[in-house]
């Protein structure tokens, strides 16, 4: 990210260049770095799923399960084509440790819709981890040519439905007995029939 920008002041032009992986900035101004996840984040993810409680695990999985099987699930995605995930880290004790997960899994190799999924460890949620997330996946996705995000959220998930709701893509809502269907039409970065903001 352009030193001295915040994620949530940034001109339409800047989301259109900016790299899926790099540095970027929480809402509070703490540095953080955006990569994608790798089969060699095993350790890393693991460590990562032990910080979580279970409540955010069974929100995340929609089910409550151990963590062997998070584990699992989540490296066993990122074998497939259709799958990009991404990791936000922030420096600890010399080294890097990840706070966030998120991705997508295409609906098929060449659907325009994918489905987005988020999980954030306890200590860092509500600071703008999931939001920076979405947007560096929204910026992969429209490369392959991705136009569309879906999800489906608990309705007491307040936060992740205002992560939704503010991202600033078009967003519509389907709302059924337990859960949200929602989908963002990520075709364009945010703002971009608005006039542009100039960089703080
Ligand atoms: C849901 C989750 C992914 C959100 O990630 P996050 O990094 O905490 O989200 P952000 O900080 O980017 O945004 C949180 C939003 O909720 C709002 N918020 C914060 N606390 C809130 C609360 N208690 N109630 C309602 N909204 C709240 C924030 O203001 C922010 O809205 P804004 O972007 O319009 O300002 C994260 O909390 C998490 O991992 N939860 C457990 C797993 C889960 O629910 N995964 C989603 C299933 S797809």
């Amino acid at each position: 990210m352009v030193e001295g920008e915040r994620t949530g002041d940034l001109a339409p032009a800047w989301r259109e260049s900016a790299d899926v992986e790099g540095a970027d900035q929480l809402r509070d101004g703490q540095e953080v770095r955006v990569r994608r996840m790798t089969a060699e984040d095993r350790e890393r993810i693991a460590e990562f799923l032990s910080r979580l409680t279970d409540a955010s695990l069974s929100v995340r999985f929609f089910t409550p399960l151990p963590r062997s099987t998070a584990l699992a699930t989540l490296m066993e995605e990122i074998d497939s084509p259709l799958c990009l995930a991404l990791l936000l880290l922030v420096r600890h004790d010399g080294d890097e440790q990840v706070i966030a997960h998120a991705e997508y899994v295409r609906d098929g190799p060449t659907a325009r819709a994918a489905e987005v999924a988020f999980l954030v460890t306890d200590a860092f949620q509500g600071h703008g981890c999931a939001t920076v997330l979405l947007h560096h996946l929204a910026v992969a996705g429209r490369r392959a040519g991705i136009r569309e995000f879906h999800g489906s959220v608990l309705m007491e998930n307040d936060r992740m439905l205002e992560v939704f709701r503010g991202c600033g893509y078009p967003l519509e809502e389907w709302w059924g007995p337990d859960a949200v269907q929602l989908t963002l039409s990520i075709d364009k970065p945010p703002g971009t029939d608005a006039p542009s903001v100039a960089p703080q």
